[in-house]
């Protein structure tokens, strides 16, 4: 088996926050951005970076209109900087990097285009740069969730469906960390063949291919990265806490049981029926329903984060 170091991992600067889940309709986008709003008009200098990379609508949840986008990033030569891509928008200390047009050349840039966005990122000099990202479990999205992979959040619904999603979401991203991490063929095929991390350990275990050291220190690695993986969990669309409580239990348990990474719950926004019409007039709900409890559950979760 042959063993690389994880290569290309961006440097330390701003703090990134990757908002994923598995699951389309979720509410991904409404979070990130209500959530980038308030964190904003706190006073910390924040960014959101549309990363859907096939159907972006921040613009649209943000209410702006903008002329440049994250294509323009990708198609730049040589160095590559946000500089052209980056916007103001009407909230003060909040920055956005708007998502593609989808166009299909870049719905799938470059490992190293992506590298190179997250380094840059790092580099704005904002507190915070929050990233949401698209459904599904394609490559580029697991990659972006990898790239800041102690600071995802997994944002899912109390339903059955959308935590199943959460799940393989995750188990993708941990595979995928753990198929880059020893970029070995053999690693890939037996990955393909197994269930979870557990399932995974047990063949690893058994396998006669590896020296006894060898399986041992393999084992011991694998555990590493999946600890090294903290997703927070957001339960949107609740009708109550204790809903919300029970949907991220039964998701921890099966994520700590199967993938051995251990999740906490950053909180919880209840269904509300406002959230469309804020969606639909481009003012967003922290904003146009600042004394609704949805907002309420915002601000909880900026400071449980820190921003306060
Ligand atoms: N707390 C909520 N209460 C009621 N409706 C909500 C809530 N959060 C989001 N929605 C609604 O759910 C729909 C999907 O929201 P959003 O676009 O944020 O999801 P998403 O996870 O980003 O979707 P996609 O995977 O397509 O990017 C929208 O119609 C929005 O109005
Ligand atoms: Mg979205």
């Amino acid at each position: 088996m042959h063993l690389i170091e994880e290569q290309h991992m961006p440097a330390a600067g701003s703090d990134i926050l990757v908002i994923g889940g598995g699951k389309g309709g979720v509410g991904k986008t409404c979070f990130a951005v209500n959530l980038a709003i308030e964190i904003a008009r706190r006073g910390w200098r924040t960014v959101l970076l549309d990363a859907d990379l096939s159907c972006s609508n921040v613009e649209t949840v943000l209410g702006v209109e903008c002329d440049t986008r994250l294509d323009d990033f990708f198609y730049q030569k040589g160095a590559k900087s946000l500089e052209y891509v980056i916007r103001d928008t009407a909230y003060e200390n909040l920055r956005l990097i708007p998502g593609t047009s989808g166009l299909l050349d870049v719905a799938n840039p470059r490992y190293q285009l992506k590298v190179a966005l997250i380094r840059e990122l790092r580099k704005l000099g904002a507190d915070l740069v929050l990233v949401d990202l698209d459904a599904g479990a394609h490559l580029n999205t697991l990659d972006f969730f990898l790239l800041a992979a102690d600071s995802g959040v997994l944002v899912i619904t109390p339903e059955r469906t959308s935590i199943d999603n959460a799940f393989k979401f995750l188990r993708a991203a941990l595979f995928r960390r753990v198929t880059r991490f020893y970029n070995s063929a053999e690693v890939g095929l037996l990955l393909k063949r197994c269930e979870s991390l557990s399932e995974f350990i047990a063949c690893v275990r058994e396998s006669h291919a590896l020296e006894d050291e060898t399986r041992e220190q393999v084992i011991e690695e694998m555990s590493a990265l999946a600890r090294s993986m903290r997703p927070r969990i957001v339960v949107n669309k609740a009708a109550n806490v204790y809903e919300a409580k029970i949907a991220a239990n039964i998701l921890s348990k099966h994520v700590r049981q199967h993938l051995m990474i251990e999740p906490e719950l950053l909180g919880h926004l209840y269904f509300d029926q406002h959230v469309s019409e804020a969606v639909n007039s481009g003012m967003p709900f922290v904003i146009g329903q600042p004394h609704r409890k949805i907002s309420a559950c915002i601000a909880d979760m900026a400071n449980r984060l820190g921003y306060f």
